[in-house]
């Protein structure tokens, strides 16, 4: 007999040194964080980096990174007694609140831009029983009414989204994981950037664990935007943010500051990557290294090509990207991007061999 595996350490436990929890913090869990991080041979080799390397966060229950933060958002709106949550999202936000609303029994309300979700996202929020509000209007938009409503007090609800420090707080998870696997920090951090919230949550990590010792230094932060929804490296909101990467369509980050923080601090940069770009990296990542991440995922990989092409990162460099979600939730931009069409035949082995060329 093999040894059993045994329990898999909780997030919450594992890190609880560095998380606002308390005693009275209920346990929950649906098996979040512990994500793999792929060294990228194939892709690196194309890209001319030999130490590239994928922090996988599809691999999260829901299918994305935001399980880290709604972990702790969900449990620590049960220690203070809550009955309900609400977000805004442009998808993962919001599957991830419905299934941990879900498991702590809370009522859950997402508020979404209409026609601008993935389906794969929207359906996790309508199967976990969540009530799903789709508004005409952006993400932005949403962002607003739902800190409105949470704001006042005639109908008592948790916000969940990034501006909720319990969200960054566990966010702040997946850099402690890179540096334990790594047994350092990387020299760059390659991210997508949206809200802006995760940038900002990874680079507390790595600073958390720097100021504990356990990291001598911190990576330089590289976070990409779509070129279509690119406020930060514009320097001004987008009224109209327009990519395929829809995780990311975003006009005005709620985190702007801190994320610029963070690329300061770290002498690090925020720039754009086009639809084209980001598309050509969600092929390459599936098609070189088996990982389907969803469009928004891979704007960090098309940045680090970018810049990498471009001579700006040294072959030896240790690299991580942060691929954010998975590829099953946006099938529609799969199938528009399926490289091998599907090969018709007869049910017979000379047909098979026929339309295989063989
Ligand atoms: N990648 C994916 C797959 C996302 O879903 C998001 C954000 C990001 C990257 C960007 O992260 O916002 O912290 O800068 N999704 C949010 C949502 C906005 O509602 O699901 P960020």
């Amino acid at each position: 007999m093999i040894e059993p595996l045994g329990p898999r350490p909780r997030l919450l436990d594992r890190y609880r040194a560095f998380l606002p929890l308390t005693d009275a913090t209920p346990a929950l869990s649906l098996g979040e964080g512990g994500t793999p991080l792929v060294h990228l041979r194939r892709l690196g080799a194309a890209y001319g980096l030999v130490n590239l390397h994928a922090k996988v966060e599809g691999t999260n229950p829901t299918g994305s990174f935001k399980d880290r933060g709604m972990v702790v958002a969900v449990a620590k709106a049960l220690e203070v007694g809550a009955r309900s949550i609400i977000c805004a999202s442009t998808g993962n936000t919001s599957a991830s609140a419905a299934a941990y609303g879900a498991a702590a029994g809370l009522d859950v309300v997402v508020v979404l831009p209409k026609g601008a979700i993935a389906l794969g996202k929207l359906l996790q929020a309508l199967v976990a029983g969540a009530r799903v509000v789709a508004i005409d209007g952006n993400f932005d938009a949403a962002l607003a009414i739902v800190r409105e409503l949470a704001a006042g007090d005639d109908h008592p609800i948790t916000l969940v989204n990034s501006v909720n420090p319990h969200r960054i707080a566990g966010q702040k998870t997946a850099a402690f994981e890179i540096c334990d696997d790594l047994g350092r920090a990387p020299e760059l951090l390659a991210i997508p950037v949206g809200n802006a919230g995760n940038i900002s949550a990874y680079w507390a990590g790595f600073t958390d664990y720097a100021m504990a010792g356990i990291v001598e230094r911190r990576p330089r932060m590289l976070g990409f935007q779509a070129a279509g929804a690119a406020p930060i490296v514009r320097g001004a909101p987008v009224e109209q943010p327009e990519t395929v990467a829809t995780a990311i369509r975003i006009g005005n980050p709620a985190s702007w500051t801190l994320a610029t923080a963070a690329r300061d601090e770290s002498g690090g940069r925020i720039e754009a990557v086009t639809d084209d770009e980001i598309l050509a990296a969600y092929r390459d990542v599936a098609s070189l290294e088996g990982i389907f991440c969803e469009p928004s995922s891979a704007a960090s990989l098309a940045g680090v090509a970018k810049l990498a092409r471009a001579g700006e990162i040294e072959r030896e460099a240790f690299v991580v990207a942060v691929l954010t979600g998975n590829g099953l939730k946006d099938p529609a931009t799969a199938e528009a991007q399926a490289g091998a069409a599907i090969l018709d035949a007869g049910a017979s082995v000379d047909a098979v061999r026929r339309v295989l060329g063989w």
